[in-house]
């Protein structure tokens, strides 16, 4: 009944070992996935050890705290639940759904990989498009099969690109379409209603939700583009000791410069700023500020030309129909019980 998961502090012994890599139904190895998916085989999913942490996510301390008492709700589910018989009011509430929202790069993947490194546990991630199918059943059927791998590997599933499940129905998209979502949408409540574990939902995206998982996600934190103080600290950790630099290249500089760009931007200026740089000989080989500033004028110029627009709707499916009663039976089932 409860999550059996704690927090893995460091003077505590490791768990087990996560359970060598489950694929389900691996079928024969292809090169070519999405041809599979174009030709009906099912996704397949890799369950990984986490390799970030926590201590990796560089964010404003109001984030950190919204974080950290989400995870208080994971740590504490026995208390919660059980001793403090929060059950009697939700029974059904035995997993833990949250969602981690805001504009691209700026750590929700990180994020969602730390926090299975914090609990101590391996994780699945599977990318929503990936999941999507030309066969209405299948896109159903793949996402019964996620949370099957992570029921056996004890793993947090994290969805990635999840607007496109968690997105209200838009009224322009066509109705074979429109039938196609809510079929995957409905199995996916259902799914998350019987899941024991962890899943972590990440979207660019953060209006527009169904009212439905809004309800059913008991935490939704934004990873908000990162202020000034915030930038000046990412600067620090993305300067490494050994990058040969001019002493004017310092954080609380680069802050300033860098409003507006995600922590995920950085990584790409400092790239770009350094391989500017590596091409020059003798003294000059090493980076400037002026490297940087031209790093970071082309960031914020992708950003605006060809970067999403986080106030345009949510992706909506374009996938085609195939009738239900064509989906093997479980995802009929699944889909009827919705
Ligand atoms: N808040 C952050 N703290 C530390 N590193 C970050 C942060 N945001 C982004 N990064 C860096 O940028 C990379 C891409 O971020 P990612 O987690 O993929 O962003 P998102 O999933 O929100 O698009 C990360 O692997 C990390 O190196
Ligand atoms: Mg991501």
């Amino acid at each position: 009944m409860p999550i059996p998961w704690t927090r893995r502090d460091a003077s505590a012994p490791r768990p087990e070992p996560p359970p060598a890599p489950a694929r389900l139904d691996p079928g024969p190895p292809s090169d070519h996935p999405a041809a599979d998916r174009a030709t009906g085989a099912l996704a397949t999913f890799a369950v990984e050890s986490p390799r970030r942490t926590l201590a990796e996510l560089v964010v404003a301390d109001d984030v950190r705290a919204r974080l950290e008492a989400t995870l208080a709700r994971i740590h504490h589910h026995e208390t919660l639940f059980v001793e403090w018989d929060l059950r009697s009011i939700e029974p059904r509430m035995t997993g833990a759904a949250m969602n981690l929202y805001g504009p691209p790069g700026t750590g929700k993947t990180l994020c969602a990989e730390a926090i299975a490194a914090h609990l101590g546990r391996p994780w699945i991630r599977v990318s929503y498009a990936e999941l999507e199918s030309k066969f209405v059943g299948e896109t159903s059927k793949n996402i019964v099969a996620a949370f099957a791998a992570a029921r056996e590997a004890g793993a947090v599933l994290f969805f990635d690109e999840a607007d496109s499940i968690l997105g209200r129905r838009l009224t322009s998209v066509t109705q074979s379409a429109d039938h196609a979502v809510n079929t995957a949408r409905a199995v996916m409540l259902t799914q998350l209603g019987d899941f024991d574990g962890v899943v972590v939902f990440a979207t660019n995206l953060a209006t527009n939700y169904d009212a439905a998982f809004v309800r059913r996600i008991y935490a939704h934190v934004e990873l908000p583009l990162p202020d000034e103080p915030t930038l000046a600290r990412l600067w620090a950790r993305f300067l490494p000791d050994r990058l040969p630099r001019d002493p004017d290249v310092h954080p609380a500089a680069l802050a300033a410069r860098s409003l507006g760009l995600s922590g995920g931007d950085l990584v790409n200026v400092v790239v770009g700023a350094a391989s500017a740089a590596v091409q020059r000989e003798g003294t000059l080989r090493r980076v400037q500020l002026a490297d940087l500033d031209a790093a970071i004028v082309h960031a914020k110029r992708a950003k605006r030309d060809v970067g999403s627009d986080p106030l345009a709707g949510p992706r909506t499916s374009t996938t085609e129909v195939v009738p239900l009663v064509e989906a093997p039976l479980d995802v009929q089932r699944a889909a009827a019980e919705a």
